[in-house]
């Protein structure tokens, strides 16, 4: 196995909207990992996507007046935009309506289906949309006919009855409690692992994974009625995506699999430690090596989340504050083992308080007073003082145990460790007063001693902040730090650096919190997630002036030089016969509408199109699909009957 490779993957979002900032967090955990072991040399592959198939995706796509593709195209372009503003350094982007994606799915069940793995039955029981999720008897209680509620998101429930294959996931059930037993690290933080384990000891049924009511998804290779269960599809991701199934990259596959960290927030656990190692099982593929599983950002105690409209855009907080201070307040001060309230206002105060103070200003307090002493360039120090030799120590002590932290994911406690040590180099610097020394080789010696503090601040705290610690580093002329293990060289290395000091602007500008919180928090405010159409009541005599007809489709031909509308000719019985022109000749053929009884307005004023007269309107509708459906009675009435 090469252990000099890192592979670690986010979870693929719903592109139902823009990136909030919870999408943000998991993927800024899974940079600073990839950032943390590229620091120690290893050649890394960061992977994060788009969920883009299912039930969500189809319903949004209607509710939007768009064909799903055209839908889901519409969010990755500010996927792409926000990441690249944050630094979110990923090597590839998945989307699941990647060909390739696609491909290796539709390979993937056949090879299950082949090996006995799924069989076709039917299910029957209720399904979180928003979720994408089957429930289990384990997560409701039944209350008479009433619909129960997802236990995850809180929202109610529609019931589902329909022939569905089911993956054999309650064969697994032994062999996944003995892999959880023999691998105890599997999540982190270690306490989650017993919330799956429990959910497994008590039962594991079949799970359903594919849909017939659902069009928006992969299609089974041999069965085209079904297609993959959202969840199957978007879990195939963390393969697809590095070559699984694909003939021409199957060295990359052996490479990166499996993955060496999987993000993920505690909402989707139960996918990624029971039916994503169940999957792999069956595949016969190595368990991935470890689940971080963080919590959630929330907003007045509610998870934040597009559809309880309380998310917060991460461009607004890039804007107003810079990508690195909101990177460094979002990993320090979320503990990854708990739920976090997300605040403006304990944002600004750690801007101003730790970066600015703290960090910014040693930096800047020192490089100013060594260069207005002429100290631009700082030699190499034979003889450390007592003091600075005390300073070299607890450097290499919380070299050690902020890595330590680092390694097991534990990011909060690896920078509350080194705000520790900011604070000693601080009141090492201020005891040592400096701006005092008259002596010009002790004044050298406080100056490199604080460098070389400053130089290890820098190097580890680049995995959180990857641009402030650049320019820290390079005002003490560190350009490069990427290239061999960077960690064990700060331990090895010890003090015997020359550093090259230049002035530059303060790294962090402190925050007036009356002047900025505020006007941040009115635009978070005022900018609505969604922006519902405002419906107009009419009173039942308007409704009674439209005249609503049922006709029947007797001709259809196609409109010369017109890509949309097809000419039609319509019977309404006793009403006579009309001519009737409509727009969806992108949906449907003429053979197609023949003979087919619709709805049509029946009085409205005759419009002329391409030369030609039209005396009505068709009625339809955009389905899941994005499709047009013809709006019919659902059995066939009499030619002219009229609708009340
Ligand atoms: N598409 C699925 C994941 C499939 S992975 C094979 C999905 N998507 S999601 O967009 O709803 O959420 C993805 C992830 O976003 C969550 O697991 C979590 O990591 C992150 N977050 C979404 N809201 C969040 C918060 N309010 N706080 C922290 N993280 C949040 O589930």
């Amino acid at each position: 196995m090469n252990k000099n490779k890192f592979y670690v993957t986010t979870p693929i979002y719903y592109a139902t909207a823009k990136p909030h900032l919870g999408s943000l967090y998991s993927t800024l955990l899974a940079d600073v990992s990839a950032r943390w072991n590229r620091l120690q040399g290893k050649k890394v592959f960061f992977l994060t996507g788009t969920d883009e198939h299912g039930q969500k995706i189809a319903q949004a796509a209607q509710k939007a007046g768009l064909e799903p593709k055209l839908f889901v195209d519409s969010f990755i372009e500010p996927y792409r935009r926000i990441w690249k503003q944050y630094h979110l350094d990923y090597t590839y982007f998945i989307r699941t309506t990647d060909p390739e994606h696609i491909k290796a799915v539709q390979t993937w069940l056949l090879d299950l289906q082949k090996k006995g793995e799924i069989y076709k039955s039917n299910y029957e029981g209720w399904y979180c949309t928003p979720c994408e999720t089957f429930l289990t008897d384990k997560d409701f209680k039944a209350e008479g006919s009433q619909a129960p509620i997802c236990p995850s998101c809180g929202r109610s429930t529609s019931f589902v009855s329909e022939e569905s294959y089911f993956f054999k996931l309650s064969k697994y059930q032994d062999r996944l409690l003995e892999f959880f037993k023999k691998n105890p690290n599997f999540v982190v933080p270690k306490e989650r692992l017993n919330e799956v384990v429990n959910f497994v000891e008590s039962g594991l049924k079949d799970l359903c994974i594919s849909r017939t009511t659902v069009q928006w998804g992969i299609k089974f290779p041999d069965d085209e009625q079904h297609v993959a269960y959202v969840w199957a599809d978007a879990l195939l991701n963390y393969v697809t995506a590095i070559g699984y199934l694909n003939d021409t990259k199957k060295t990359d596959f052996e490479l990166w699999w499996p993955a060496d960290l999987q993000v993920m927030g505690k909402d989707i656990l139960r996918f990624h430690a029971i039916y994503w190692p169940a999957f792999l099982m069956a595949s016969d593929l190595p368990m991935p090596k470890q689940l971080l599983v963080h919590g959630w950002i929330k907003i007045n105690q509610q998870k934040m989340s597009k559809s309880f409209g309380n998310v917060v855009d991460p461009e607004l907080l890039y804007n107003a504050y810079g990508a690195d201070a909101v990177r460094y307040y979002l990993v320090s001060q979320m503990a990854i083992t708990q739920d976090a309230e997300f605040s403006l206002e304990a944002l600004e105060r750690h801007i101003s308080t730790d970066l600015a103070n703290d960090l910014g200003n040693l930096l800047n307090r020192m490089v100013t007073l060594s260069i207005k002493n002429g100290l631009l360039e700082t030699p190499i120090i034979s003889n450390w003082s007592a003091d600075s030799e005390n300073l070299k120590l607890e450097s290499l002590a919380m070299i050690k145990e902020y890595s330590d932290y680092m390694d097991k994911c534990h990011y909060h406690m690896a920078l509350s460790t080194l705000w520790k040590f900011i604070s000693k180099v601080n009141g090492y610097f201020h005891a040592q007063e400096p701006w005092k020394i008259k002596d010009k080789e002790k004044f050298t010696e406080v100056i490199s001693a604080t460098t070389h503090s400053l130089k290890t601040i820098g190097i580890l705290l680049w995995p959180v902040m990857p641009t402030k610690t650049m320019e820290l580093l390079d005002s003490i002329g560190i350009e490069e730090i990427i290239g061999g293990n960077r960690i064990e060289k700060l331990l090895d290395e010890g003090w015997n650096s020359k550093f090259v000091l230049k002035q530059f602007p303060p790294l962090f500008q402190k925050i007036d919190p009356q002047v900025s919180a505020e006007s941040v928090l009115g635009q978070i405010k005022k900018e609505p997630e969604i922006t519902v159409p405002e419906t107009k009541n009419i009173d039942i005599t308007d409704f009674a002036k439209v005249e609503l007809v049922v006709g029947t489709i007797e001709e259809c031909e196609t409109v010369q030089k017109s890509d949309k509308l097809l000419k039609l000719q319509v019977n309404f019985g006793d009403k006579g016969k009309r001519q009737i022109l409509s727009g969806v000749r992108k949906s449907f053929a003429p053979e197609d509408l023949i003979g087919r009884q619709a709805i049509f307005v029946y009085n409205l004023a005759p419009r002329s199109m391409m030369g030609l007269e039209s005396h009505g309107m068709m009625l339809s509708a955009v389905n899941a699909e994005g499709k047009l459906e013809i709006i019919k009675p659902e059995h066939p009435v009499i030619n002219g009957t009229q609708l009340k």
